[in-house]
């Protein structure tokens, strides 16, 4: 079985003793490919350096929403610079966070449209986080689609209309550890009716862990537990959950040549 982690963070503070470690047991477990999402200039260096030190390990460039306060307007050339790398296969994560509230919605918003902007202009896929911010991230997704190399709602929290919508729009929906837990009846429900070939998995580690290893750290072997919960509501083995999962993200993140064989 070949999982694909389509969302991690192992530049966070509490991998920072045993990164390489935790990277190297979840590929021994089947964890053969693995996005690490960029979330500022820096986390984004550091993706794109674990990606040249793992064969498996990718990486997306971005800023996300908590931290575009504090961009000035030539980082958006610091980011260009970052994708050309053969290794970045996405922009992100990018977005808008209104429960949080780190930076300034008109400059979340005004952040976003231009990194959309230059994921259009570079055909590189998106990877959007949307926390609490539903009807402002599908205006500004809508006003500058198409986006010809797509994108992924990253740990979908929004309704079945939005994820039709977004369907519509081209996009993947990725789930994560919150499809497991006991109150995820919304989410549940948006995996039931999601076409099989637009569904990804993450773990979005350190966060999020997955039931029922929920308070632990959480790291990309937990990844199975999402792939397990996908099996279970689409009424289907978890091969063929793992299988359709890992093809989904291969053909978005079509960027790295390796995943042009499949
Ligand atoms: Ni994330």
């Amino acid at each position: 079985m070949e999982l694909f982690d389509s969302h991690a963070h192992y530049d966070d503070n509490r991998f920072i003793d045993d990164a390489d470690e935790v990277i190297t047991k979840a590929y021994e477990s089947g964890v053969k490919y693995i996005l690490n999402a960029g979330s500022d200039i820096e986390t984004s260096e550091k993706s794109i350096e674990l990606a040249e030190r793992f064969d498996f390990v990718y990486a997306s460039a971005g800023v996300h929403p908590h931290e575009v306060g504090k961009l000035k307007e030539n980082d958006m050339e610091k980011i260009r610079d970052l994708c050309r790398h053969p290794k970045v296969v996405a922009i992100g994560e990018i977005g808008l966070d209104y429960y949080y509230d780190h930076s300034p919605r008109e400059e979340q918003r005004r952040w976003l449209s231009k990194q959309l902007n230059l994921a259009k202009e570079l055909e590189l896929p998106v990877i959007i986080h949307n926390r609490d911010a539903h009807d402002d991230t599908m205006e500004i997704v809508k006003q500058e689609a198409p986006f010809k190399a797509g994108g992924v709602f990253h740990c979908f929290s929004g309704s079945w209309e939005m994820a039709k919508e977004l369907l519509q729009i081209g996009f993947y929906i990725s789930f994560g550890g919150p499809v497991t837990f006991k109150n995820a009846k919304k989410t549940v429900e948006v995996l039931r009716n999601m076409p099989m070939d637009r569904i990804l998995v993450e773990t979005d580690c350190p966060y999020l862990t997955p039931e029922p290893f929920r308070g632990r750290r959480n790291d990309s072997s937990y990844v199975r537990m999402v792939v397990e919960k996908v099996a279970e509501v689409k009424g289907i083995h978890i091969d063929e959950s793992a299988r359709v999962t890992t093809q989904n993200a291969k053909r978005l993140f079509h960027r790295s040549l390796e995943f042009k064989k499949i």
